[in-house]
């Protein structure tokens, strides 16, 4: 595996050791939450780790999961490309469940499916021997796409049609039914490791400091992008305290985002700027703070 240094809340402890969770059931884009919550009810006795992208469903899972007093669900904001990637561990995963993915039909779009052959072995890699996939779509074309993704992976898979265990209906299933489409499902059983996976590169993410800083600089909406790299950035708002001033940004690359912020601090000589917030230290990262730091600085 590759260098890996996140940062995680200005701590000084490694992420990998926060993840440390034994047999993970492990969702990814939970929408509203409500399957969520259904696993974390029924299977207390296990960690449930849950994903997504979309910031206010994060917030209103978290929400929800005070309310219940649910002590074994963590909810992660970030894109499941980064979160399967970097933050689980090889056959450390008992089953992923992907409950109605976003289908991106655009065809200019399709690429930005998240169940394609390089993130399905990156899946394989996490899970343990036997673990389980568990996907539901309702776009016919989606689901004859994963089973194309499939075929060069083969060997990693058994693939059957239908599921083992009854899952409850999702939000978005709902919706489908009311609009006449039907669940179409796969489970996929691990049969064995990828061989060949090859790891994004990843840097540490440094602090810079600053002589000077004008975060008035910084306009909300400002985008930036650095096109042969692939990488972009948008000031999503800017945020004043009396200790710390925060920049909320989305930094992407190779069609993911993440959505993070920047601590700026106060110091004898001047001030520092970090990622503050849970952050893959993907090279857009590092490409987006020295850009931030320098419009500050001017
Ligand atoms: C169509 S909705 C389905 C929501 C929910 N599972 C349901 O069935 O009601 C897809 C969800 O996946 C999330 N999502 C899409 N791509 C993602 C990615 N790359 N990483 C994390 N979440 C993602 C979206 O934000 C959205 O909440």
């Amino acid at each position: 595996m590759g260098e890996f240094k996140p940062c995680f809340w200005d701590t000084s402890k490694p992420i990998e050791e926060k993840l440390d969770f034994e047999n993970p059931l492990v969702e990814i884009g939970f929408g509203n939450g409500d399957f969520t919550l259904w696993l974390a009810e029924r299977f207390s006795d296990r960690p449930v780790l849950a994903v997504d992208k979309w910031h206010p469903g994060v917030r209103a899972l978290i929400h929800k999961c005070r309310q219940r007093k649910l002590n074994n669900l963590y909810v992660f904001n970030l894109d499941a490309n980064l979160f399967v990637e970097y933050l689980l561990k090889p056959h450390q995963v008992e089953a992923f469940f992907f409950n109605y993915p976003d289908p991106f039909f655009k065809k200019r779009d399709i690429k930005r499916r998240l169940l394609k052959t390089s993130f399905l072995k990156w899946v394989a890699l996490k899970l343990r021997h036997g673990g389980r996939v568990y996907i539901r779509t309702d776009i016919a074309d989606y689901y004859e796409y994963i089973l194309e993704q499939l075929e060069p992976i083969k060997d990693l898979f058994e693939v059957r049609k239908d599921f083992d265990i009854d899952l409850p209906t999702t939000k978005y299933e709902q919706k489908a039914l009311r609009e006449g489409r039907k669940p179409l499902k796969l489970l996929l059983v691990k049969v064995k490791d990828p061989t060949d996976i090859t790891d994004r590169e990843v840097e540490k993410l440094r602090a810079l400091r600053l002589d000077r800083c004008n975060i008035e600089n910084l306009k909300r909406g400002m985008e930036l992008k650095d096109p042969q790299r692939g990488y972009f950035l948008k000031v999503e708002h800017t945020y004043r305290s009396e200790d710390i001033d925060l920049v909320e940004l989305y930094v992407g690359e190779e069609g993911f985002y993440q959505h993070l912020f920047l601590g700026i601090f106060k110091t004898k000589n001047g001030f520092v700027v970090k990622p503050k917030s849970f952050a893959v230290g993907v090279r857009s990262v590092s490409w987006a703070v020295e850009r931030v730091a320098e419009i500050l600085e001017k």
